[in-house]
């Protein structure tokens, strides 16, 4: 569903200039989940944000589904940020006035679907996630792996195919952050309407019950098992920890 072909991005320019990604290439099939890893710096954010259509590469091209885009500036990709994309982060990102249903409405209404139509579309999500006694708690009255279990909810609420999570379990503590791993794989895994999702994470443990492990290195993407994972990046996944 996501193919990604020879993606090149660089930041400044002359002496400035830093290539970050030298062509990238990377396949992602619906149904599956797959975790990227990489050195702090090597240019994961960089990759989901030209994916999520948040940021124009150089050279190369993405096709998600029938989209084909990539050197597109974000102004004319605003359809793959509404209708095909879904985004997770690492500090969820919730309105903190809002109950978890309007958090969720809220995202729909924005997209233009009615109000009452995105509340109904909200009530599925969250019970989706295992939120249904939580509906309308504000983000305060909730841990930290149940506003992000929020955030998955406002993310597949519109039924997008592509969910993009930049360390999403970075601010949960260990038994938090294995629950949205299970949660991510049952969405990739549902039989009726399975997702995908590319998941950056610096935690090895999670990466390795991923369908697959990518890792970024050189700004070209490869395919990894946990050793070398491990073996190429301990003292980064370590460092990045401080
Ligand atoms: N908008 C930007 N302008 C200039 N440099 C950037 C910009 N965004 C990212 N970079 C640089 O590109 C490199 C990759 O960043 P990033 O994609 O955030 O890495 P990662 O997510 O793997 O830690 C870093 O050296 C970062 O400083
Ligand atoms: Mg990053």
């Amino acid at each position: 569903m996501l193919e990604v072909n020879n993606l090149t991005k660089a930041f400044g320019s002359g002496s400035n200039k830093l290539q970050v990604l030298k062509g990238v290439d990377m396949k992602l099939k619906q149904g599956e989940m797959v975790a990227l890893m990489g050195p702090s710096g090597s240019g994961k954010s960089t990759l989901l944000n030209i994916i999520g259509g948040l940021l124009a590469g150089d050279s190369g091209e993405i096709h998600l589904n029938d989209q084909k885009y990539g050197k597109k500036n974000p102004s004319s990709v605003v359809h793959i940020r509404r209708e095909h994309v879904g985004w997770i982060f690492q500090d969820f990102h919730l309105l903190d006035n809002l109950t978890a249903v309007d958090n969720v409405a809220m995202a729909l209404e924005l997209s233009g679907m009615q109000a009452k139509d995105a509340e109904a579309a909200a009530k599925v999500a969250l019970a989706k996630v295992g939120l249904e006694d939580r509906m309308n708690h504000v983000p305060d009255q909730l841990s930290g792996g149940q506003q992000q279990r929020v955030a998955i909810a406002r993310a597949i609420a519109g039924n997008r195919p592509l969910l993009l999570a930049d360390e999403p379990t970075g601010n949960l503590d260990i038994a938090s952050g294995r629950e949205v791993l299970q949660l991510f794989k049952d969405l990739c895994h549902d039989e009726v309407n399975p997702i995908s999702i590319l998941m950056v994470t610096h935690d090895p443990d999670l990466a390795s019950n991923a369908d697959r492990m990518l890792l970024l290195n050189d700004g070209r993407t490869e395919a990894s098992d946990i050793r070398s994972a491990w073996g190429l990046d301990a003292e980064e996944i370590v460092g990045e920890e401080e």
